[in-house]
């Protein structure tokens, strides 16, 4: 798969968003080192607390699959109703960059930030996370 393929994937699953309260819908695409692909997209709750990143929905349907290692996530994000030519390139929260480093490679691991197939930059974890906490102190 490559990540012209990775990114419709992610647009794919944002047409599933649920964001009746902020009306920004995100979609996601976790890359598999085998080749497979986890889609998330963001899930709001009327509490607000509860609500999940596409990022880590697609992570959790991952991790809850048995998958252990990655190789990239595909975003994408506008809000409801924007065209196509719109979208703007949507980095991940600080929440959701903390998941990845508790499960991805902090060089080979890569971050796609889309606004189409075509045109999209590619971040580590490194460069989204500088000296991130990893757990290794806890070990
Ligand atoms: N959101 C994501 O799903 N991923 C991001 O990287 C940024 C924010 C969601 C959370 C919430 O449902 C909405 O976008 C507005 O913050």
């Amino acid at each position: 798969m490559n990540y012209n393929e990775l990114i419709k994937e992610a647009f794919e699953a944002r047409k599933f968003s649920y964001a009746p309260y902020s009306r920004f819908h995100v979609g996601a695409a976790l890359l598999t080192a085998d080749g497979k692909v986890y889609r998330g997209c963001n899930i709001e709750s009327a509490s607000h607390t509860p609500s999940c990143c596409a990022e880590r929905t697609a992570f959790f349907k991952a991790i809850s699959s048995g998958e252990k290692d990655f190789k990239a996530i595909a975003i994408v994000a506008a809000a409801a109703d924007t065209p196509l030519d719109e979208f703007e390139y949507c980095a991940p929260c600080g929440v959701c960059r903390q998941v990845m480093v508790e499960f991805c490679h902090l060089d080979n691991f890569e971050v796609i930030l889309a606004k189409s197939e075509e045109d999209y930059k590619i971040y580590s974890l490194n460069e989204l996370l500088p000296l991130s906490f990893t757990g290794k102190e806890l070990l």
